[in-house]
């Protein structure tokens, strides 16, 4: 049996394709206000500021491509059983090659039903409008997790690091909940990496080997690593 390498990556691992982050300075939420854009209250009073949040970040999806970093976590496919944790609403791990994405906090080409969150579809284009409606007629939303929502994904998440042979952590603050928390599933033994210009062992943790650098240059160091 292949070992079992599990990646969680974060806005870090999208940069150098030239999405901004957002705690970063210069990052998203220095702009835009969170209770503003990426909360259901938002949503629910001011529809339209936070569709066109999400249009531009989607409009900015088709002229970005991966980065050395994502094509780097490809090859480990090559002698691992890969599987990737994003926090990213991005698509470039797929586009990338990348076989197996677990979205935790959504994806921007998709948007979903505001009655049925069970009725996601892909949106053709970039631009999703008031008066877009789901197949049962109710407005469509933006298919993201806000801050306050549900974490669906956490479960299966927490599953697969608790099943890593190896756990690496590229470009997260580690600020938010519950994706932050996932550390605290990965079996102790099980070496850790972590890969971001800030990097700073978190608390407790031990067995962590630390890249000080960006994720362009660090995760195909890494992977070469890893593959010898
Ligand atoms: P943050 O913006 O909080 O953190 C970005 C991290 O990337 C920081 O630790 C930076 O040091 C690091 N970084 C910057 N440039 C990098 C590079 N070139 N290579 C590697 N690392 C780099 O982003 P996240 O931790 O992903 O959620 O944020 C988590 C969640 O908060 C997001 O998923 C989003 C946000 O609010 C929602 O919107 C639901």
């Amino acid at each position: 049996m292949l070992k079992k390498i599990v990646v969680l990556t974060g806005a870090g691992i999208s940069a150098e394709s030239g999405i901004r982050t957002f705690r970063d300075s210069n990052g998203l939420w220095e702009e835009h206000r969170i209770e503003d854009v990426a909360t259901y209250e938002a949503w629910e009073r001011n529809p339209e500021l936070v569709l066109n949040f999400y249009n531009q970040r989607r409009k900015q999806l088709y002229e970005v491509r991966p980065n050395a970093g994502h094509l780097a976590l490809v090859e480990l496919e090559k002698k691992f059983d890969v599987h990737i944790i994003t926090q990213n609403v991005d698509d470039l791990h797929e586009l990338a090659g990348s076989k197996k994405v677990l979205h935790l906090h959504g994806e921007l080409k998709k948007v979903r039903s505001t009655v049925d969150e069970n009725l996601v579809y892909t949106l053709d284009g970039w631009e999703l409008k008031k008066g877009d409606l789901c197949g049962k007629g109710s407005q469509l939303r933006p298919h993201i997790v806000w801050f306050g929502e549900a974490v669906p994904m956490i479960e299966p998440a927490m599953k697969l690091t608790s099943e890593a042979d190896i756990f690496i952590v590229i470009g997260t603050s580690l600020q938010v909940y519950p994706a932050a928390g996932l550390l605290h599933y990965v079996k102790r033994g099980t070496p850790l990496y972590l890969i971001d210009p800030h990097a700073t062992v978190p608390g407790d943790i031990k067995n962590v080997t630390l890249l000080r650098e960006t994720a362009g240059s660090g995760v195909p160091k890494l992977v070469a690593e890893l593959l010898k």
